[in-house]
């Protein structure tokens, strides 16, 4: 009799076994047989914005990496593990300390991706994103939201400095380094945002509106070359609608495009925003809704029991995200030690980034010679741009400013002007933290507008130095585009009186003036560059910026960059200006557009934006209407 009991214990064990399998690479189908309904919708939803401190200085400890952007749902009783999905392109963002814990996790503030276009060097980029990925596998997190890498159809889109170029070979060339480089760290990358997200006004909302061969042969070419070239493991789909659909409800784009026709095999995630019809982002073929919410799990039930979701359809996404998690380092519980080697990381950074630096014009000043004191003016000289705001952030050790980089290299920066600045930010900074907008470490550095210098005081220095320098500083980011006048696009009458003034004294005294340009983004150049005897555009090359910057200057490194877009002589010579919001202050937001979208508003750029230039973007437009420009695509000089 016992002996019966037991082989009968033995049996249910068995089938409460069989259905409940644990998780492997090889037993998928088992696992998705044995899931519930529940169970499926669940592993399509994010954990939702509970997890999302992400970039916050400090985190509760409780969420599995606190600062990370998101995670999906675990299955206990199947042995499905969460994945952690992190920002952003120019290095892992997670908040850099916790509660109640001693140890601290910053991370590399690598140069941003525009910087990475401008070297044209594609194992350079692999290298510097290898070091990038070593830091999501060693902080614990899975999958690293980028590359960002729309184009560049207008240089006032505010998170151009994130993406690479206005040409969609060199994007998708330099994407595909990039990807691969991550990759290479056995985690994976979030493409994005598919496709054609190019401006940030009502970004939640807006409707590209773009003929197909012009969709094809620009917006989506990057992708393409992209995913046939390194295989990303997922691909994050944008908030803004493409002809009238939501990219994330497209079945054209998220399955007959990407999947049937460009073989990618991975997943589909929104952009942290979804969208009431979650029904038809399962049947388009987006995997994942991040966040996510208890609410669209309820909608993803409710359809498959009205039929609107079909088994296949649902069995489908499910069984992509399976696939996805078995290959993740959590899963396969990778033991990670939250201590990359930052030191390297960081040597690394200030060896390439002079790589993307472009040396727009030099009349013999550069790199300096017979220096020895430093009249340097700028609050970019000692407040330095190393990255945009956003979740394109990073939260780095620190940031290199350029008297820094001048004294490592052995020289003298004139004491006086270096107070009269440092005093001048410091006072700035604490205005804007006072007034709210010092957004801090959640969304970057805000740009300190320049300080007033008199002629009568740079006279009064020009006798102790040798050299001036004056670093231009802008910066930009997401949830918001740049202005075309307000000195964003334009220099400022106040930056321009400043050139003027140093270039007159300083030749007056046989002596050299040279200009750094530390943006994230083109501005007005033409009416000005033939004012100081060299211009670097050192763009916002991460957190050793300052360093690098004085490598180059000293010529202990080289400046070899290349525009990865062109410079135009005026923004209006520029297609695109005729149809993209330059100047929409009021809706310069990318979190409130919720109560400014929907269909009841039918603004031009706002809620839709033509792409009436077709495919004359850049380069493909200056030259063959032979407009003159002010520097063009591929520009830059060397040593
Ligand atoms: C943001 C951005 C996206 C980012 C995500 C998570 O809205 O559009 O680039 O990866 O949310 O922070």
């Amino acid at each position: 009799m016992k002996k019966i009991f037991a082989i009968g214990a033995l049996l249910l064990a068995s089938v409460a076994m069989s259905a409940q399998p644990q998780l492997t690479k090889d037993n998928i189908d088992d696992v998705l047989n044995a899931m519930t309904l529940e169970e499926k919708a669940t592993l399509l939803v994010g954990s939702g914005w509970g997890s999302m401190t992400a970039g916050s200085m400090t985190a509760s400890a409780t969420a599995l990496v606190p600062g990370a952007a998101g995670t999906t749902r675990a299955i206990e009783r199947l042995g499905v593990t969460q994945a952690v999905l992190a920002d952003g392109p120019a290095g892992l963002r997670i908040s850099p300390t916790r509660d109640n814990d001693p140890d601290t996790y910053y991370c590399t503030g690598f140069p941003v991706g525009t910087v990475m276009a401008s070297m044209w060097d594609p194992a350079l980029v692999k290298e510097l994103t290898t070091a990038m990925g070593n830091e999501v596998l060693e902080y614990g997190t899975d999958v690293l939201l980028a590359p960002g890498m729309n184009l560049h159809r207008n240089p006032l889109c505010g998170r151009n400095f994130e993406y690479f170029s206005e040409d969609p070979f060199l994007t998708g060339k330099t994407a595909a380094a990039y990807i691969n480089g991550v990759q290479s760290n056995g985690v994976g990358v979030s493409v994005k945002h598919y496709a054609v997200n190019n401006q940030e006004v009502n970004r939640m909302q807006n409707d590209s509106r773009v003929s197909q061969r012009v969709l094809r042969e620009l917006y989506l070419k990057g992708f393409e070359i992209a995913v046939k070239e390194a295989d990303p493991w997922t691909v994050m789909s944008s908030y803004n609608q493409l002809n009238g659909e939501f990219t994330q409800q497209s079945y054209d784009l998220l399955t007959t495009i990407l999947r049937d026709e460009w073989g990618f095999d991975g997943i589909v995630m929104t952009d942290w925003g979804t969208k009431e019809g979650t029904v038809k982002a399962v049947k388009a073929g987006n995997d994942l809704m991040e966040p996510g919410a208890q609410v669209e799990i309820d909608r993803i039930i409710a359809a498959v029991k009205a039929g609107e979701i079909t088994q296949e359809e649902l069995d489908r996404n499910v069984r992509n995200m399976l696939e996805y998690i078995v290959i993740t380092p959590r899963f396969n519980k990778y033991k990670y030690s939250n201590k990359p080697d930052l030191k390297a990381h960081a040597e690394l950074v200030r060896k390439a980034a002079p790589e993307g630096m472009v040396l727009l014009e030099n009349n013999g000043a550069l790199p300096m010679k017979n220096v020895k004191k430093v009249a340097l003016y700028g609050t970019g000289s000692y407040d330095f741009i190393a990255g945009g705001t956003g979740s394109g952030n990073v939260n780095k050790p620190y940031i290199r400013n350029v008297a820094e980089g001048l004294t490592v290299n052995g020289l003298e920066v004139n004491k006086n002007i270096q107070t009269w600045y440092e005093q001048y930010i410091a006072l700035a900074k604490t205005n804007l933290r006072n007034n709210g907008s010092g957004s801090g470490v959640l969304l970057g550095d805000p740009v300190i507008s320049e300080m007033e210098v008199s002629r009568e005081f740079i006279e009064k220095m020009e006798p102790a130095t040798d050299i001036a320098i004056f670093t231009l500083s802008r910066n930009a980011g997401e949830g918001g585009d740049r202005y075309a006048l307000d000195g964003d696009w334009t220099i400022t009458g106040q930056e321009r009186q400043l050139i003027q003034n140093l270039a007159d004294v300083y030749h007056a005294a046989g002596k050299k003036f040279v200009v750094v340009l530390n943006i994230g983004g083109t501005i007005e150049t033409a009416s000005w560059k033939h004012i100081p005897d060299a211009i670097l555009l050192a763009w916002t090359p991460g957190q050793e910026g300052g360093y690098a910057v004085a490598d180059v200057l000293c010529g202990n490194a080289y400046p070899s960059g290349k525009l990865p877009m062109t410079f135009p002589v005026n923004y209006l010579d520029i297609p695109s200006s005729a149809n993209f919001p330059y100047n929409y202050k009021d809706v310069q937001s990318g979190a409130w557009d919720f109560l400014w979208g929907g269909p009841q508003r039918q603004t031009k750029n706002v809620d839709y934006t033509e792409y009436a230039e077709g495919i004359y973007v850049g380069y493909r437009y200056f030259q063959t209407a032979g407009v003159p420009v002010s520097y063009p695509f591929g520009h830059g000089k060397s040593y």
